[in-house]
This record gives structure tokens, sequence and C-alpha cells, in this order.
């Protein structure tokens, strides 16, 4: 998106990137898009097969211990989301790219970044057949994931990783069934959470509460419909089964960096910030990042004018931490945990339901989870 939005302002970039196209386009990923991130999408050019395809939602079920609750975005927030995996919004930004003669480079591996201090950094880069080689440009932008190379740059200059680990995971499987609600449900429950959300009419995304050491093997099918049903069936809903093509552990994790530059080097997405899964805003929150930074980057180039790129970090990082706090809110209200004993198990139990019912069962609560839940506006693109 980077790349894309810099091109349309007639800025040259580079994408160097070390997977294939075919993985790529290929990989199993969350897939609800935020307002502001379909907006951006359709305002840009890239939005066709998204209007022609992804499911539009105006709300979600919240379903505790079988009593299910709904949570209405358009009535709270007048706003939507999109159900549109990641990889299919990979798919339509490569396809754009490639179709304006984009320099997209696949199976390239970037060995070292250098000189970010100077006016000239440089990547050193390795291509699939061993072939090496530098690019030189004006600017660097780490987008390269949550074990960033880049950022190890920042860090290791003094930039602050602040962490959180959660006691437990995501269990996530890919069916081929038909639709079990209309609406995504994330369902709480004594044996833990279970989300009911969905790729197509026919193929389904459901996720379970496990323990972040589990593995595959450890879930049989057997298993995996029993508790699905048992967490996430309510009167007026039966999750649907079929057979399952993709089994796989999802951990979880928060960090922030900052700063997000230092020099001529920025980074930006997941190279900078994780989030828990819960409330899938990892790709959202890479597309605000690039939507401050695209501007600045477009200045700078345009105008030798640096002043906007100056004041990337503190642009970004306040929707970073709301991002964070919101994920971090949603995770630990709806997952259960085991506390040192069972009085305090108890405790913490009964706190966070009461916490939970006081969040569906007002208008306050259920308007402050709608809003965080389809996402704040986006940093203008409009200065670009
Ligand atoms: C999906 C993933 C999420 O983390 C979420 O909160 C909602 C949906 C998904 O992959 O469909």
């Amino acid at each position: 998106m980077l790349s894309h939005l810099l091109h349309l302002e007639g800025v040259e970039s580079v994408v160097i990137e070390k997977q294939s196209r075919e993985e790529v386009e290929s990989t199993v990923r969350a897939g609800i898009l935020e307002q502001g991130t379909i907006d951006l999408l359709r305002k840009t050019g890239v939005g066709e097969r998204l209007d022609r395809e992804a499911e539009i939602d105006e709300g979600i079920s919240i379903s505790i211990a079988g009593e299910s609750h709904r949570i209405d975005f358009a009535k709270y927030t007048g706003k939507q989301v999109a159900v549109y995996p990641q990889h299919e919004v990979l798919i339509d930004l490569i396809a754009k790219r490639l179709s304006d003669d984009g320099e997209l480079w696949f199976d390239t591996e970037v060995v070292s970044i250098a000189d970010h201090e100077s006016d000239n950094p440089k990547v050193h880069y390795r291509t699939a057949d061993g072939t090496e080689g530098v690019l030189s440009a004006d600017f660097v932008v780490g987008a390269d994931g949550s074990k960033s190379l880049a950022r190890k740059l920042i860090t290791d200059d003094g930039g602050l990783r602040m962490k959180h680990e959660y006691p437990f995971a995501w269990f996530g499987i890919m069916v081929n069934a038909p639709q079990t609600a209309p609406e995504l449900i994330y369902a709480t429950h004594p044996e833990g959470f279970a989300l009911i959300s969905t790729r197509s009419e026919n193929v389904q995304r459901y996720y379970l509460q496990c323990n972040p050491d589990d593995t595959p093997d450890m879930w049989s099918d057997d298993r995996i419909w029993e508790q699905l049903h048992l967490r996430a069936d309510s009167d007026t809903v039966t999750v649907s089964e079929g057979e399952i093509t993709d089994k796989a552990v999802l951990r979880f994790r928060s960090a922030v960096t900052d700063p997000m530059q230092r020099g001529r080097l920025f980074i930006a997405g997941d190279a900078a910030h994780t989030v828990p899964p819960t409330g899938a805003k990892g790709l959202n929150l890479a597309m605000a990042d690039v939507c401050a930074l695209a501007p600045s980057l477009v200045r700078a180039v345009k105008k030798s004018d640096t002043s906007l790129l100056d004041t990337y970090s503190e642009r970004a990082l306040p929707r970073v931490w709301k991002t964070q706090h919101f994920s971090y809110w949603m995770s630990s209200m709806l997952h259960s945990v085991p506390a040192e004993n069972e009085m305090s198990t108890l405790f913490q139990t009964n706190r966070r339901l009461a916490e939970l019912s006081t969040v569906v069962t007002s208008d306050a609560g259920r308007q402050l989870l709608a809003q965080q839940y389809v996402g704040w506006d986006f940093p203008s693109i409009e200065a670009l």
C-alpha cells in the first residue's frame, strides 16, 4: 500500500519481499477490514474486487455462555467492517502495482541495511539464486514483519521495545461448511473463548482458545467440534461442521517500538508493533501507519522538506497504543485464565464477566466497543 500511495504521487519505490508471490498470495491470515481500510482501498483504486466479493457486516455478536448480545455498529458509529482476508488485499495490491509497472522483487532477502543515518541509505539484498546486490535510495522503510531486521537498528540504538505476553493462544481452523451465522460471533464460556468467522458461503474460519504450547496434533476433529459446540452454540445458532482443511496455533503477543524511525530509516506495521489477534487489528494498523508515512515521504522527496517525516513516530504511536489497548481489552475480557488458586480464579472470572456484562448491556459500553472495533479515522492522505 505504501508503494502504491507513493506511486500515485509519482515517487518511485522498490518493494523487496523474501517470500514468493505465490506464498504471499496464499498465506492464511486474519480477515477483518476497518472502515478506514475499506475507504483507503476504494479511494486509491484497489477496492473493486472487495466491493464485489467481501461480506460487509454492520455488527457482531458477543455470546456469554450461550446468551447472545448484538453490538450494532451501524447504530453506534454509522460505520461497517468488511470480512475480506489479508491475502486477498495483497492479491489486489500486487496486481495493481504490477499493472502500474511497479518494482516488486519477490524471492529476494534483505541481508542488511546500512548508512541509514546518512543521506544515502543502502539495502544489501540476496536473490533466490544467491546473487547479491546493493540498492541505494533516499529513504528506507522496514515493513518487514514481527521479526524485523530494520527494527533491530532502532532498538540497538536506544529505541524501546515494550512487550506483553498472554497466557493463552488460538487454535485456528479453516472448514468447508456453510455459514454458521450472518455476523461474527465472539463467544466466551467457562471452557474458554471461541470465534466464529467466515471466508465465503462455503468456507468458514473458526478459532478456539488453547494453551500457547498446544500443537495441532492435540486437537482431533472430534475435540474441535465438541469444544466449538460447547462454547459457541446458543438458542439460535449451531456451529456448522464440515471438512477441516487447515489447523494452526496462533500466538498472542503485544509489542510496541518507540520511536518508529531513526535517521532515514522508518518502520511500519508488524515491524514496529504486534497486536494479539482478537479484533483483527494488525493489517488495519499497518494501513494507518502508511497513511501517516506516505505524505511525509512525498513531501521529503519532492520538496526536500523532512519536517513531516520528523514527526512520523509521534503521529503514529497514539493510534498504536489505542489499538494495543483495544486488542488487550477484548482479549482479556473474553478469555478464561486460571489464576494461582481456585478462589483467585473465581474472583478473576466473576470480575471479567461483570466487565463484559457492563459493556454488552449498556448503550455506553456497546458504543465504546463498536467505535474501537470499526476503527478511528485514518490519518489523511489528502496532504499527498
Ligand atoms: C478473524 C480474525 C480475528 O482475529 C477476528 O477478531 C475476527 C475475524 C478472521 O480471521 O476472520
